[in-house]
């Protein structure tokens, strides 16, 4: 779709004035947008950056132009996403959204990736941000720009059993605080992998000490405002009792940090050979 189409699909909320600004790319974003160079040509680039009315991820599109993803600073994210854990393998990326994972995932050498989103992102990405995102759009304009053989699929993460298929590496960023029933996102996650492949866990973390054996409950809109979908926060222990309930015993939480005042971690879960 061209960028003139696109932008009629930009509708004001009623609260116009209490909707949240885009945030501007910076340094942080693009530094990890550049482990992903796309390439393409500059006039393309702009009109595609210009077809998508609101960007979750930050691409490299060609050199110097970046789309404005929502998405903060995943710097902490990338000693989990290297080549030694991609290549050869079937990787599955539940709740993609625009895909970078899944992207960078079939770049460094996954012999299969499926990218699965729910498109739940639509609601809140109006509700915080008053724009009306048509799903999958980002995912589809930078697919094409790679000519990717990523496979998308509208789909909820509990119904990836559906898809009949077996991955070696399961990359869960992102989602597990936004389901309502993590058992069963994880259960169905563990159902899918070969025997030996991990889940690679990154979620919302918890200021309660690493030791404690909880999950926080949020309140709607506590952590962003108007984003109604964010549950739960981790501290290191829930989730590894998390992950012996779901027969994932080999837990190692590898790291804990904060970004933009929010708690993140990040794990992996491995099934056993
Ligand atoms: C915060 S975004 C994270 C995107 C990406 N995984 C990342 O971490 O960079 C959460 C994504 O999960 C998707 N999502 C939430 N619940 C889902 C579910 N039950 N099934 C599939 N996707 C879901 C949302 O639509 C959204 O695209």
């Amino acid at each position: 779709m061209e960028a003139e189409d696109m932008s009629e699909l930009i509708e004001p909320t009623e609260s116009m004035e209490a909707i949240e600004p885009i945030p501007e790319t910076s340094p942080a974003e693009q530094l990890v947008a550049d482990v992903l160079p796309i390439g393409a040509a500059p006039a393309r680039a702009e009109e595609v950056r210009g077809s998508v009315p609101l960007w979750f991820h930050t691409f490299a599109l060609a050199p110097g132009i970046y789309t404005p993803g929502i998405a903060r600073d995943h710097g902490y994210r990338l000693p989990v996403v290297g080549a030694d854990r991609f290549a050869g393998r079937r990787v599955l990326d539940i709740g993609t959204f625009d895909g970078f994972y899944s992207f960078l995932a079939e770049a460094r050498g996954a012999r299969r990736v499926v990218a699965v989103d729910n498109e739940q992102y639509v609601d809140w990405v109006r509700d915080r941000f008053g724009v009306t995102l048509p799903g999958g759009a980002g995912f589809r304009a930078v697919s094409d720009l790679l000519d990717s053989q990523v496979d998308y699929h509208r789909m909820d993460a509990l119904d990836v059993r559906e898809l009949g298929e077996r991955f070696d590496v399961v990359l869960c960023f992102g989602i597990l605080h936004r389901v309502t029933d993590p058992i069963a996102l994880l259960q169905t996650l563990a159902d899918v992998l070969t025997p030996g492949g991990e889940v690679v866990l990154e979620t919302y973390g918890s200021h309660l000490p690493g030791e404690t054996a909880a999950i926080e409950v949020h309140q709607p809109g506590e952590v962003y405002p108007r984003d109604t979908f964010l549950y739960w926060g981790f501290p290191a222990e829930g989730l590894r009792r998390l992950g012996r309930i779901v027969g994932l015993g080999d837990v190692s939480v590898i790291d804990q940090t904060e970004i933009d005042g929010h708690p993140r971690i990040v794990a992996s879960m491995r099934a056993a050979h």
